[in-house]
């Protein structure tokens, strides 16, 4: 059964939720899959895997720097398996910021050396009552500037769930011993 790593970084809870998704998409295909938290001690070693996914949030233009330290650390096991990078953020959700979505995976890839076979800008959530008050004053300020959603007395989620779905079967599928023919 093939093992695959799933390591995450969360600063609002919205990538953990993307990466349990990955998790039971891959478990349903039968695969072995760990599930991690990077910045929580240790993490496990890309190079012990068959195939590996990190997925990591923008807040101020970045990844959290956790996800860049693990992937420049383990960079060379990462380019030698079958591997996929989910980058959430806000930018992914909408078509008009779509670009600047893929500028932070690019920066991101540019920046490590790391050559992921899938990717996927995916968009995240914001989640104005779990935020404390700097946080949704900034917050509303800039989705405001942009004709975003801004009432802060609920929550918005914008992940696209089937693209989660996609992108892990994708990976999977690249993992997955070829069906031999007679
Ligand atoms: C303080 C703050 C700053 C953010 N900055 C950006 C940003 O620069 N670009 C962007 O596209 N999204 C930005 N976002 C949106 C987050 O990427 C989005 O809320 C995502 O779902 C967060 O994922 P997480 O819950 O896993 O941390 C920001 C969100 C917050 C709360």
């Amino acid at each position: 059964m093939p093992s695959i790593l799933v390591a995450y970084a969360t600063t609002e809870g919205q990538t953990e939720k993307v990466a349990r998704r990955v998790e039971t998409t891959l478990r349903e295909r039968g695969h072995d899959v760990t599930l991690v938290t990077l910045g929580g001690g240790t993490p496990p070693d890309p190079a012990d895997f068959d195939g590996v996914v990190v997925a990591g949030s923008i807040h101020a233009g970045r990844h959290q720097p956790v996800v860049e330290t693990f992937v420049r650390d383990h960079v060379d096991a990462l380019n030698a398996r079958p591997t996929g990078f989910l980058s959430v953020s806000l930018s992914a959700a909408e078509e008009a910021t779509q670009a600047e979505a893929e500028g932070y995976v690019d920066a991101f890839l540019e920046e490590t050396g790391w050559k992921p076979r899938v990717t996927l800008p995916v968009a995240g959530a914001l989640r104005y009552t779990e935020y404390g008050f700097l946080k949704r004053t900034l917050v509303k300020h800039v989705v405001g500037k942009r004709s975003g959603d801004t009432d802060t007395s609920r929550n918005y989620e914008y992940t696209d769930w089937g693209a989660v779905e996609a992108f892990a079967a994708d990976l999977a599928a690249a993992i997955e011993p070829a069906p031999t023919t007679r």
